[in-house]
C-alpha cells in the first residue's frame, strides 16, 4: 500500500510540472512516506528527517505523509518546527496545496474515506505491475494494530472504479494487477440496484482484459477467504498460485488475545480448501512473536504450525507496542531479550523453507514477469508466480516482458534462470 502511494504522490507531482531527483541537495520539495507498524519504523522516520533537513536547500520544502503524519498529527511540527506538512494516508492528494502556498504550514490527518482516489490526476503510464486499491482501512481491530487508527474504519472502492482503474492500468502498460487493501478479501461493494459484489467479481472481471496475464492481491484475513474467491484459485488461471494470509500465531490463546477470533481448525482447513483447488498454490505468511502473555508453549504452536503449512515468502516480527492500541496496555509484555530468541528461531525456520522452496524450482520452467535491470545493469530481475526473484543476463534488444524462464540455480534471496527463446 505504501509503495502505491508512493508512486501516486510522484505521479501527481510529475502532473504539477516536477521532475524527480535522487538528490536530497536538488530537489525543491521533499516528501517522507511513513509506516507507523512497529516503533522501528517510526523511529526511523524523525531520524531521516534530521538527515533530510541537514541535507536540502534552505528554500526546500519538506515534510511526511502517511501513517506516521496520522498518528504524530500537529506534534510532528512541534519535534521539527520548520517542517511544512504532515498529511495522513487519506489526505496526501492535498499536498500540492503547499506548492501554491509555501510560507503556510499544511496539516491535515482527516480520515476522508475515498475522496483522494477521485483527486489525484490518473498515472499517464502503468509500471507491468499496477497495484489497485480496492479497499481502505481495516475494522478487524487486532489488539497489537495501529492500522484501523492510521487508516481507519474499512471502506470499499465501487465496483466501477475499481474496474475503471484496472483497464487504465492495462491500457498504459500493466501485464499483471494486484488488488490491494488492508482486508482485500473483505472487499464488498452493493450498488444502487442492491447488487453486491466480491473480490471474486473482481478477478473474473480483470481476468477478462487480454492485456492482463497475471492476477493478485494482499492481504487477505483468514475468515473472509469465502467459497467464492477460493473457486477463483480452481477456474481462473490468470490468477496466481500464490496467497499472502497471515495467521501471526499458532497459538488459540494468543490469537483470541489479539482479537483474532478464528479457530486453527477453520484456519487450516481453509489452506487445504486452496490446495484442493489450486493444487501448485504457495501460501506467505506474517507472524509476530512476543505478543504479551505469549509462553515458550505457544511458541511452540507457531513453529508447528510454520512447520505444518509450510509457508514461503514470510516475514516475522517481534511485538511492538503501539499508541492506539489495546495490547500495549496488557501488563504481560516478554522482556525483549525472549522475543530477539523465539524471532531468530522462527526466521531461522522460514529461511530454510525458503531456500527449499527456491533450491525445488531449479530445473523448472516458471512463466515470469519483467522487473527491470538489476543495479549493475548487465541483469534483469523477473519475478516468479511465487513473487521470487529471477536473475538472467541481459539480452541484447529488447526483454521479453513476460517470459518462460529455465531456473539453473537457486540461494535463500532468489533464482537465476535463463530465458526460454
Ligand atoms: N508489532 C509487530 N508486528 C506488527 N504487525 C502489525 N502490528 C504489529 C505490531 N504492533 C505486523 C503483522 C502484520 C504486518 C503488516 O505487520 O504481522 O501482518
Ligand atoms: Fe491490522 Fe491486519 Fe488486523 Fe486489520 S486485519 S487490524 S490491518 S493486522
Amino acid at each position: 500500500m505504501n509503495v502505491y502511494d508512493g508512486w501516486r504522490i510522484a505521479s501527481m507531482l510529475t502532473h504539477h510540472g516536477m521532475t524527480q531527483t535522487d538528490n536530497v541537495a536538488d530537489a525543491d520539495i521533499i516528501v517522507l512516506n511513513t509506516c507507523a507498524v512497529r516503533a522501528k519504523a517510526t523511529d526511523k522516520v524523525y531520524s531521516a528527517l534530521g538527515r533530510i533537513r541537514r541535507a536540502k536547500k534552505p528554500s526546500a520544502l519538506f515534510g511526511i505523509v502517511g501513517c506516521v503524519a496520522r498518528e504524530s498529527g500537529a506534534d510532528a511540527f512541534r519535534r521539527i518546527p520548520d517542517l511544512n506538512f504532515v498529511l495522513g494516508p487519506q489526505s496526501y492528494h492535498k499536498l500540492t496545496q503547499i506548492l501554491d502556498n509555501p510560507d503556510a504550514r499544511l496539516l491535515n490527518i482527516d480520515l476522508g474515506g475515498l475522496e483522494k482516489f477521485d483527486e489525484l490526476p490518473q498515472m499517464e503510464k502503468s509500471p507491468t505491475v499496477a497495484y489497485i486499491p480496492i479497499q481502505e482501512g481495516c475494522n478487524h481491530c487486532c489488539t497489537y494494530c495501529i492500522v484501523p487508527y492510521t487508516r481507519g474504519r474499512e471502506i470499499s472502492r465501487s465496483f466501477d472504479d475499481c474496474v475503471r482503474d484496472t483497464i487504465h492500468a492495462a491500457k498504459t502498460g500493466a501485464v499483471e494487477i494486484c488488488f490491494l487493501g488492508q482486508n482485500v478479501n473483505g472487499y464488498k461493494y452493493t450498488d444502487e440496484n442492491g447488487k453486491t459484489y466480491r473480490l471474486s467479481d473482481l478477478i473474473r472481471a480483470a481476468a477478462k482484459i487480454p492485456e492482463i496475464m497475471r492476477i493478485r492481491f494482499t492481504s487477505s484475513y483468514p475468515t473472509e477467504m469465502t467459497d467464492d474467491l477460493i473457486e477463483m484459485f480452481a477456474v481462473e488461471p490468470k490468477l496466481l498460485p500464490f496467497l499472502n494470509m497471515p495467521i501471526q500465531s499458532g497459538s488459540q490463546n494468543v490469537l483470541t488475545r489479539m482479537n483474532r477470533p478464528y479457530s486453527l481448525e477453520l484456519y487450516t482447513d481453509i489452506i487445504d480448501k486452496l490446495r484442493a483447488a489450486r493444487p501448485d498454490i504457495q501460501i506467505s505468511s506474517d507472524f509476530i512473536v512476543g505478543f504479551p502473555g505469549e509462553t515458550d508453549s505457544d511458541f511452540d504452536q507457531t513453529m508447528e504450525i510454520a512447520k505444518r503449512i509450510k509457508y514461503i515468502n514470510s516475514y516475522c516480527f517481534k511485538y511492538s507496542p503501539r499508541p492506539h492500541t489495546a495490547a500495549a496496555l496488557m501488563t504481560d509484555q516478554i522482556p525483549e531479550n525472549i522475543k530477539a530468541t523465539r524471532l531468530a528461531q522462527l526466521d531461522e525456520y522460514l529461511n530454510s523453507v525458503q531456500r527449499e522452496f527456491n533450491e525445488s524450482c531449479v530445473d523448472k520452467t516458471l512463466s515470469c514477469l519483467l522487473e527491470g535491470p538489476d543495479k549493475t545493469g548487465r541483469h534483469l530481475v523477473y519475478r516468479t508466480p511465487y513473487m521470487q526473484q529471477c536473475i538472467v543476463v541481459r539480452p541484447d534488444g529488447d526483454a521479453p516482458v513476460l517470459t518462460d524462464i529455465k531456473i539453473t540455480a537457486a540461494n535463500k534471496a532468489s533464482l537465476r534462470g535463463e530465458i526460454v527463446k
